[in-house]
């Protein structure tokens, strides 16, 4: 399965991983810039292991839900539960994937085109509509 943004997506972070740079320091510098109460939550991070596995799992999550799409949008859903028993609001949780996006723009310079940049609009709008979901209660049956 593909969608109009796919290609465009995968190439962009293909392209990080030809820069060689780490975007994990990155991307929680800006997090925690935009979310400073975020910072404690991950106070079991000693090593910063936990931020790049959670940051790696996010990046194989965006790769399947433009290519496959076998669990990215289920793990989406019970991720968004999971981080609440971590204190994160839904809120909050939903801007990860937008953070990531602005983090990679900055990563990428002139090879963040205005391809890239609607392709990875399309695909928030569409990651966006899968957290509405999972935030929506259950309709009593
Ligand atoms: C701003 C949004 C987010 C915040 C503040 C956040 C925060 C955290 C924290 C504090 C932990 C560590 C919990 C612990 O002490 O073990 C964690 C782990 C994790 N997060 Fe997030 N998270 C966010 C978004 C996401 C998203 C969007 C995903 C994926 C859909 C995700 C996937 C994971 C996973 C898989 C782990 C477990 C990592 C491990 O194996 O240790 N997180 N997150």
């Amino acid at each position: 399965m593909s969608y109009s943004y796919s290609q465009a997506v995968e190439a962009s972070l293909e392209r990080v991983g030809e820069l060689g740079v780490d975007p994990t320091a990155h991307v929680y510098k800006r997090l925690f810039a935009a979310n400073p109460q975020m910072e404690a939550l991950f106070w079991r991070d000693e090593s910063g292991a936990i931020k790049g596995e959670m940051l790696a799992r996010v990046f194989a999550a965006i790769l399947d839900f433009v290519g496959e799409r076998r669990y990215a949008d289920h793990l989406i859903g019970t991720e968004l539960v999971n981080h609440e028993g971590f204190d994160v609001p839904r809120e909050v949780f939903a801007t990860f994937f937008a953070v990531v996006r602005d983090t990679l723009r900055e990563l990428l310079g002139a090879d963040w085109s205005a391809g890239t940049e609607a392709a990875w609009a399309g695909m928030l709008a569409d990651i966006d509509r899968f957290v509405v979901q999972a935030a929506r209660p259950k309709a009593v049956a």
